[in-house]
């Protein structure tokens, strides 16, 4: 499933974040795409609001990752449908072996974020220098991950994609394409595009 909406300033982006934040678990991994000055860093800005997070998300371009715990997570009046509520992932051991398949498991409360920006990494065998798979796969984290994209063999098993594209003509405006990796980022994109109110998508 793919979704497509613009944003039409950097407002609308951080509130889009917003509702995205609110829906994000413990586990999830979202990949952040696009040019410098897209608006990958606004869009995780909104996403950390959403998640409850109260202080200000600054750029981990020269850290590589910056790290925020979490008081809570989002409650499960905000999970979709009781088919999305399939909140298993591709990747975890976990949904294998503790939950039978008729109850998959929900995924934990969110207890901290890490906001990654991979821009300069020079190669996907630096991901292991910083343990970048075992932080993704952390029970309770929600990753961002800016330029998440940038290395085909760096790309975990589960995962949200959102590219963000600039117009050429209208300086605020913003594409958003959104794309998921796996059924519990498949039930986030389709809970997202039920919350939608003020862009557009196809
Ligand atoms: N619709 C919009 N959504 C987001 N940002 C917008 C929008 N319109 C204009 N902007 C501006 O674009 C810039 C986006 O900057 P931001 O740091 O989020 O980009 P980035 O993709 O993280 O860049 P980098 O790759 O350098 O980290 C900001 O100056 C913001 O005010
Ligand atoms: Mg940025």
């Amino acid at each position: 499933m793919a979704l497509r909406m613009t944003t039409h300033g950097e407002a609308e982006t951080l509130a889009l974040g917003e509702r995205l934040g609110a829906l994000l678990k413990g586990g999830d991994v979202v990949l952040l795409d696009g040019c410098l000055g897209a608006g990958k860093t606004r869009l995780a800005k909104g996403i950390a609001r959403g998640l409850g997070l109260t202080g200000e998300l600054t750029s981990p371009s020269f850290n590589l990752v910056l790290e925020y715990p979490l008081a809570g997570g989002a409650t499960d009046e905000q999970l979709p449908t009781p088919q999305h509520r399939v909140a298993q992932r591709l990747t975890s051991p976990r949904s294998e072996t503790a939950c039978p398949e008729s109850t998959p498991p929900v995924p934990p409360p969110p207890t901290c974020l890490r906001h990654f920006d991979l821009y300069r990494l020079d190669s996907a065998e630096q991901l292991a220098d910083f343990d970048y798979f075992g932080l993704i796969e952390e029970e309770g984290a929600v990753s961002l991950v800016e330029w998440g994209s940038r290395f085909a063999s760096g790309l975990p098993l589960a995962y949200l994609a959102i590219r963000l594209e600039l117009h050429a003509a209208c300086p605020e405006q913003r594409l958003l394409t959104f794309e998921a990796c796996g059924v519990r980022a498949e039930a986030l994109l389709a809970c997202l595009a039920a919350s939608e109110t003020a862009g557009q998508h196809d």
